[in-house]
């Protein structure tokens, strides 16, 4: 056996704290470590899922190239087109369907909206972020979903990020939270289309993923 997985499997273990729940809005909640008991389970599917649907650079309706790349998997995928953001059963770029949703990934969104409130979670979209130093998100509300009485999942891997969570109002003030590999936010109920964003990724290595930080977020689009 490769004597580094064993000790990345060990040292996820031992950085894991008691489940910790922080309340960051009336129902969001950032579950600090959640998902590091999951990832030796979750990073080879993840993996796996990239070999099909590699990263990519989207631009907006703008024409903006977004500093994040992305890729999704399960039933529905989120993409950008000149006229703008929708849900889409296929990957753009194959011209085929999105790669399924792993199980371990979706039973691990769907423990994570439970433990913040949120029972019988149904994901059909996980959109996956990679930024790199530099990357970033601009504040905006996750509304391209049918409808919003499920909440939002979103797994923090890697390099460490400043989550900006506002309110209901473009220029509502912003609370600055740091989330870290394993933790694990989740908004939704009448937080659910509250603005959120990513500060730019300082430069670092993180010692299990490298130089980049992974974002995971699950929904419920169609
Ligand atoms: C997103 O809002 O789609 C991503 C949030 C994050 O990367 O933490
Ligand atoms: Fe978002």
């Amino acid at each position: 056996m490769d004597p580094h997985s064993t000790g990345d499997l060990f040292s996820d273990e031992a950085l894991q704290q008691p489940a910790r729940r922080e309340q960051i809005g009336e129902q969001s909640y950032v579950l600090r470590g959640y998902a590091l008991p999951w990832l030796e389970r979750v990073l080879p599917e993840l993996r796996a899922v990239l070999a099909q649907s590699p990263f990519r650079h989207m631009v907006t309706p703008g024409g903006f190239t977004m500093s994040a790349a992305l890729s999704s998997c399960g039933e529905l995928g989120w993409t950008t087109t000149t006229q703008g953001y929708r849900y889409s059963p296929l990957d753009p770029e194959r011209q085929q369907p999105w790669p399924g949703m792993p199980p371990i990934l979706r039973e691990l969104a769907i423990d994570a909206a439970s433990a913040a409130g949120f029972d019988a979670f149904a994901p059909d979209a996980c959109l996956i972020n990679r930024y790199v130093p530099g990357a970033r998100m601009s504040l905006h509300q996750d509304k391209n979903e049918r409808n919003y009485n499920a909440p939002v999942v979103s797994v923090s891997l890697g390099l460490p990020a400043v989550f900006l969570f506002g309110g209901h109002q473009r220029s509502d003030k912003t609370q600055k939270i740091s989330l870290f590999h394993g933790d694990v936010a989740v908004w939704g109920g009448v937080d659910r289309l509250r603005y959120h964003g990513v500060q730019p990724i300082k430069p670092g290595v993180h010692p299990r993923m490298g130089p980049q930080r992974i974002n995971l977020t699950f929904r419920t689009a169609g």
